[in-house]
């Protein structure tokens, strides 16, 4: 199904999807707070999934698409090179003793580069000081990301792990990476011969 979704959502609205959406709080808000843009939310945790279908039922936004799926399988399969504006990767919490699971340490992020439109955004949001670190180190230098790292502000209630992290006086912080005009993938490549 998806690359034919994927290419009739870009056609009509700018695209964007959520990776590990859990309960959709965030999913749901941007919806509403976006008529002109088209969310696609991906969480792969079945009970977390149930929980955001039913309030998208309740809540009928036609600009939010709700999928059950791992997200780096369901890209691969669904979306065009170039197709989107803006892609959240919102408190991914890895296993702590495993870099492996960090998104800016994993292959596939080339590919999600190779999605995202000239100008396009990665939000990347995280309590683990470790983690954002790493992820401004990869961006800079792995990746040549231009990017913006702030702090959450306390009063920041985007979603329920962000909630949970600043009511107990946690930092959060948030990476922005842009990619850049002229930027190629290997997928460019691939695609173009
Ligand atoms: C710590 S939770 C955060 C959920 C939500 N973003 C929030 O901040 O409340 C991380 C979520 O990412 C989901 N997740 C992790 N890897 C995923 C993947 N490859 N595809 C889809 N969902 C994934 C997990 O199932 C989990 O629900």
């Amino acid at each position: 199904m998806p690359e034919i979704l994927a290419d009739e959502q870009k056609i009509q609205r700018s695209l964007v999807i959520e990776i590990g959406a859990g309960k959709g709080m965030h999913a749901l808000s941007f919806a509403k707070q976006n008529p002109d843009k088209h969310l696609i939310a991906i969480e792969r945790t079945r009970n977390k999934f149930d929980a955001f279908f039913k309030m998208t039922q309740t809540q009928q936004l036609s600009n939010l698409t709700a999928v059950h799926a791992d997200a780096i399988a369901w890209i691969v399969q669904a979306l065009a090179p170039h197709s989107l504006t803006q892609i959240y990767l919102l408190y991914p919490n890895p296993e702590q003793h495993n870099p492996n699971q960090q998104w800016l340490n994993m292959p596939f992020f080339e590919f999600l580069l190779s999605r995202l439109q000239t100008g396009g955004e990665i939000v990347l949001a995280t309590n683990i000081e470790p983690y954002i670190d790493n992820a401004e180190e990869q961006a800079g230098t792995l990746w040549c990301l231009p990017t913006i790292r702030q702090e959450v502000p306390i009063d920041s209630q985007r979603t329920h792990f962000e909630i949970k992290y600043l009511a107990r006086k946690e930092t959060c912080w948030q990476l922005t990476m842009t990619k850049p005009e002229g930027y190629q993938t290997r997928f460019d490549a691939w695609q173009a011969n």
